[in-house]
């Protein structure tokens, strides 16, 4: 009832209660009562007196059909699922929780408009608000000695900076290990979570958060530099760029299988913000290591440098100092 509310309103003309209402079947109070719901998620629902209501700004719903007419025909083959939710936890949690066994080479996707409980990386919260950004989980089976060669997350960030560029985003730049950057400022982020019994094979899932538009608002919570695309003057359909992503993830799945993370290191390298940067790398409960990025090892390691020495680091969280 809510996606048929939010479709009616979606151009952001003024409905009136007693149309939106009949269209639906149902009372013009219980429009009402739907109409305070969407605002409850977050979605600026303007009542303008004596007329109805509209929507502070048109809007795009996800609607599966446009996402899936967007997908090249070898990744429609691979995709064994493709749903789309008004309101979840998280998507990367509802992928995690479906135990249904995925063949290996078969991709599941998931999207959703709004996200009670998303999360980021090293239990930081993702800020979720309804309608305006992408929330978008995939996950795939990988094999344990692809996944121990390292560097999947490294593949997912290229994957998704590539899809921004291909739109005519310029200036995308990666953070190692996987935060996409615009401008100085964080505009995606990814998330990887592994299930699975030791031995493999893994189901793995690769949760993405582009911005597209965030108020200022919403990002009152987030403790970083944030942009989102709306500030860059790239003007992206959200059923295309949700397209986009999950073609360019199940490409990359699809290399990254077939020869590891070296076929990515051209990429990466061009996308690269860190190398030759003075960095500070935190890992919990361990000393910070500070030092100058000297590219990454070829399991996706960081190198830094320091008093004379390149070591590789796996884990933990660089900020970057000016040099
Ligand atoms: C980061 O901290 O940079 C990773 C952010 C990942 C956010 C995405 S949004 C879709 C998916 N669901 C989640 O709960 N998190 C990921």
């Amino acid at each position: 009832m809510r996606d048929r509310l939010i479709e009616l309103l979606a151009d952001g003309s003024v409905q009136s209660g007693q149309s939106l209402g009949r269209r639906l079947g149902i009372s013009r109070a219980a429009v009402w009562k739907h109409i305070q719901a969407l605002e409850a998620l977050g979605l600026d629902v303007h009542a303008v007196r004596g007329r109805g209501y509209r929507l502070a700004e048109p809007f795009e719903p996800l609607q599966q059909a446009r996402v899936l007419a967007g997908l090249e025909a070898r990744v429609r083959e691979r995709l064994q699922a493709l749903e789309i939710f008004l309101q979840l936890d998280s998507t990367s949690d509802y992928l995690k929780r479906e135990a249904t066994p995925l063949p290996e080479g078969r991709v599941r996707v998931c999207l959703a408009e709004w996200q009670s409980a998303g999360r980021g990386r090293r239990g930081r919260r993702w800020v979720s608000p309804y309608g305006s950004n992408l929330y978008l989980s995939l996950a795939a089976t990988v094999s344990e000695s692809h996944l121990a060669a390292g560097g999947l997350s490294l593949v997912s960030a290229v994957a998704v900076a590539e899809a921004l560029r291909a739109r005519g985003l310029e200036g995308v730049g990666l953070k190692w290990p996987n935060d996409i950057y615009h401008q100085g400022r964080k505009l995606a982020g990814i998330l990887l979570d592994l299930a699975g019994e030791s031995g493999g094979p893994y189901r793995v899932v690769i949760g993405v958060g582009i911005n597209l538009k965030l108020s200022q608002c919403a990002a009152r919570a987030i403790d970083q530099p944030w942009t989102d695309l709306s500030r860059s003057g790239v003007r992206l359909s959200r059923c295309e760029l949700a397209a986009d992503v999950i073609n360019s993830l199940v490409e990359a799945l699809r290399r990254f299988d077939a020869h590891g993370l070296p076929d990515f290191l051209n990429a990466w390298n061009q996308l690269d913000l860190v190398t030759g940067r003075a960095v500070e790398l935190r890992h919990e409960q361990e000393p910070m290591i500070t030092g100058i990025a000297r590219g990454i090892d070829p399991r996706g390691g960081l190198l830094i440098e320091h008093d004379g020495k390149t070591r590789s680091y796996h884990a933990g969280e660089v900020s970057l100092r000016l040099s």
